[in-house]
């Protein structure tokens, strides 16, 4: 399976976000973190800036949604064209569920993300693979770019890519906070396949070596190659 690797557009430039994006061009996907100041206490931006990322994006957006009520908004998100849309499980409103909003996103044509917190367990979401593209184990607390990587979180990441494996489909696993070069081997190892990296890619002076760099780590990493 191809190894991925997103840069966080949180750790850029938010004055010149078309040319930051253009620092970026040989990654794989431009991660964009959008927080509400209510799921997350912190707030970025929303639907307008992300349409206009989409119309100047050399590369496909990969939308992190940190925000209530996703069943509500991640479909519009998908309708602007944003490649890949995730919505946090414990953000899904009483009147909806994951299933509902995953299917909301690929009938718009996008691939649909379900993200974990670092304190979600994975098991009651095994049965639900069939309807996502992609899983983010949150490697983080939420919120909030620079933190460190909570490797307390890797026996979930490998649960998941068991049972990834077992069931045959091609599900994404993402990981998003605290990955750079110190980090995104124990990372792959345990079988992330997209790797989500803000401060280590946007604060090198060359961000576009850097991405290549991460990749090169990764895949001499990966899992079931050592
Ligand atoms: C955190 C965001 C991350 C963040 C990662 O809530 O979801 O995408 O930008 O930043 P780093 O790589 O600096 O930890
Ligand atoms: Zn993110």
């Amino acid at each position: 399976m191809a190894l991925r690797i997103n840069p966080s557009i949180l750790a850029s430039d938010f004055a010149n976000l078309e040319s930051e994006l253009g620092r970026i061009r040989n990654a794989d996907l431009a991660h964009v973190d959008v927080m509400d100041n209510h799921f997350v206490p912190n707030l970025t931006l929303g639907l307008p800036v992300v349409e206009r990322l989409q119309q100047v994006s050399p590369i496909p957006l990969d939308v992190h949604l940190m925000i209530d009520a996703p069943e509500r908004w991640a479909p519009q998100y998908a309708e602007l064209g944003a490649y890949s849309v995730t919505f946090h499980a414990e953000a899904v409103g009483r009147d909806s569920d994951p299933v509902a909003v995953a299917r909301s996103l690929r009938e718009r044509g996008a691939r649909a993300g379900l993200a974990l917190k670092p304190g979600t367990d994975a098991e009651p979401f095994l049965e639900l693979l069939p309807e996502f593209d992609m899983v983010l184990v949150m490697t983080v607390e939420p919120g909030f770019g620079g933190q460190s990587f909570m490797p307390e979180t890797m026996p979930k990441l490998r649960t998941l890519s068991q049972a990834v494996r077992d069931s045959g489909l091609d599900v994404w696993l993402q990981v998003d906070g605290g990955i750079n070069d110190d980090t995104i081997g124990i990372a792959a190892e345990a079988g992330a396949t997209v790797f989500v990296a803000g401060s280590s890619v946007f604060g090198a002076e060359n961000a576009g070596a850097q991405v290549d760099h991460l990749r090169e780590l990764a895949a001499g990493h990966r899992h079931g190659h050592r």
